[in-house]
């Protein structure tokens, strides 16, 4: 677990109303899901980019007024909603209901003078408010709320989960506290939105789009920002038809291939970035990556943001986990409980390696929760016969058809509790033939693995590609005894009965305790193997035989 600040509620503003009104409640209410109407992903996008269009972000003096302050920005225009954050400073986001008043705004605005430097005059949405006469404003100034943009420290969680009342509250408040709040999913598509304006000096039309766990349903507070830069919504003016003999053709500059192309844009836009991108810092060109990046700090929001460019596929496959995020509430209270397993255990880390990623980690998640029964989660195949002519959609030869509508997909029948479901997974994948079998949520069944790689777990789209090919044996193998003991804590657990007024870490706190994990990962390397063995075999002698899996993970 990272040590990390204490959320810190945001009364008083629109924003925190909005939050409260927000999905998900962190109900333990199982399969009946509310049949309150559910967004599309590409309404959430549209109305998110519109929102961050009418929104600027502000360096504040530490003694600004609030009042004094919205009172000066409504001169421009009334104002939809604002919030405060500290991150290297005071820093507000104000969204105006009009995008008119931020041009307003950039009219009134000045370039500074910077005595023995120079500024690159650049007309962004990021500005610097200073005070005329700071004695006129210290006097009356009541503490401003700041939404604060952090996790929970860990030891913070674990007085949450200590004092949950059962497993699967533990779970649901383990989700609320971890779960993007609506003014950090504001700020990360204003992050975005900031980048578009600087890409647009190149590519005027461009779009920026956020994708990956800030819109996918499973972003954590604190998860890295990834986006893309789309060149093809330039092409769409093309689109009307034109009339007569001629046809108009740009003149554009051609190179060898497509990746050449992205490598050259990717390139400049990291050079604008660097030299014109207020806030933006640490800007690292990695193109020879498979798939060309430019990786930067955004200092304001504190996001480490990763653009690529033309990434429609990963577009697709952020509004399919979306799907399966928003299908079902059982769902990202798992994942978010398996991901913060998993990093409390370092299965996964930050720095890139031979780990587990969040994202296999998702797959497996939706993957154990299609193989229930009743199934929690359709297949992805299912999700395509549902879908209607506007949804076909085909990306460099890979068909990514899916239904869009979420509220025309039947909810599950399934209401296993958190609980169950928790247990069920570690042993599920405890006993999971790695060795032979891959993961695919297209089919919602194991398939005979294409390649020899120590996990497999297909793309869903590009069905040739591993998503985990970076995993190494030592480290499946980690998991896979992690996963046998977590589901042996449990099984005890159950068994004795722990009273939770006996001040130990039980259920879900309990699993994320590290000596669970020194027996395996640090321990003597010969006995690791045997005890991983051992606990499997008493697991399954205490099961009664109609709640047992085979090693393919099937059950019995
Ligand atoms: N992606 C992919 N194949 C991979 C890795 C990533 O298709 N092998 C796509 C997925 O759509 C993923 C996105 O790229 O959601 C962003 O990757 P990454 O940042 O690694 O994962 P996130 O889902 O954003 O999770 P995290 O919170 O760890 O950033
Ligand atoms: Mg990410």
């Amino acid at each position: 677990l990272r040590p990390i600040h204490r959320l810190l509620s945001c009364p008083g503003t629109a924003a925190a109303d909005a939050r409260r009104e927000r999905q998900p409640s962190g109900s333990t209410e199982t399969g009946s899901e509310e049949r309150t109407p559910k967004k599309r992903f590409s309404e959430v996008q549209k109305e998110r980019r519109e929102q961050a269009q009418r929104t600027i972000l502000i360096l504040c003096p530490n003694k600004t007024s609030e009042k004094k302050f919205l009172k000066y920005l409504s001169q421009h225009g009334p104002i939809n909603n604002h919030f405060f954050f500290e991150s290297f400073g005071l820093y507000a986001v104000v969204e105006f209901c009009q995008k008119e008043s931020v041009a307003s705004l950039q009219n009134l605005t000045r370039t500074p003078s910077m005595g023995t430097e120079a500024a690159i005059p650049f007309r962004s949405r990021f500005f610097n408010l200073k005070l005329k006469n700071s004695s006129d404003q210290t006097s009356e100034q009541p503490y401003m709320p700041r939404c604060n943009q952090s996790p929970p420290s860990s030891k913070k969680l674990f007085e949450l989960l200590c004092d949950a009342e059962s497993i699967d509250d533990q779970l649901n408040t383990l989700l609320k506290e971890f779960q993007l709040t609506e003014e950090n999913t504001k700020l990360r598509y204003l992050t975005c939105s900031l980048i578009e304006d600087i890409a647009a000096a190149y590519f005027p039309g461009c779009a920026v789009r956020p994708f990956g766990s800030s819109v996918n349903s499973f972003g954590k507070l604190g998860c890295d920002l990834d986006m893309f830069l789309a060149l093809d919504e330039i092409g769409n003016f093309n689109a009307h038809k034109t009339s007569g003999n001629f046809l108009m053709e740009f003149q554009v500059k051609n190179v060898p291939s497509e990746r050449i192309a992205t490598q050259k844009i990717l390139s400049v836009i990291g050079e604008c970035l660097d030299n014109f991108g207020p806030g933006c810092v640490g800007v690292q060109k990695i193109l020879n990556a498979r798939c060309p990046l430019v990786r930067f700090s955004h200092q304001a929001s504190g996001f480490q943001c990763d653009l690529t460019t033309n990434n429609r596929i990963a577009l697709k496959s952020s509004e399919l986990l979306y799907i399966y995020g928003t299908l079902d509430s059982r769902v990202r209270a798992m994942v978010f409980s398996i991901r913060c397993w998993a990093r409390a255990h370092s299965l996964t880390s930050s720095i890139p390696g031979a780990w587990i990623t969040n994202f296999s980690l998702t797959m497996m998640v939706i993957f154990f929760l299609q193989r229930r029964s009743p199934p929690i989660l359709p297949t992805l195949d299912y999700l395509k016969t549902l879908a209607d002519a506007e949804d076909k959609c085909i990306i460099e030869g890979h068909n990514c058809t899916f239904i869009s509508d979420l509220n025309r997909i039947e909810p599950s029948k399934n209401t296993e509790p958190l609980e169950l479901l928790l247990k069920e997974f570690f042993e599920f994948f405890g006993n999971f033939a790695f060795n032979k079998n891959s993961i695919n949520i297209r089919q919602g069944r194991e398939q005979n693995k294409p390649e020899s790689s120590p996990l497999h777990i297909q793309n869903p789209f590009e069905t040739s590609l591993n998503i985990s090919k970076n995993v190494s044996q030592s480290q499946l193998q980690k998991f896979v005894d992690l996963a046998r003991e977590s589901a042996w804590i449990l099984h005890q657990e159950e068994k004795d009965h722990p009273s939770p007024s006996s001040n130990q870490p039980w259920g879900l706190a309990a699993l994320l305790l590290p000596s669970i994990a020194k027996s395996t990962s640090h321990g003597k390397k010969k006995r690791k193997k045997p005890a991983s063995e051992r606990i499997k075999n008493l697991l399954e002698s205490i099961k009664s035989p109609e709640n047992s899996t085979n090693t393919n993970g099937k059950r019995t």
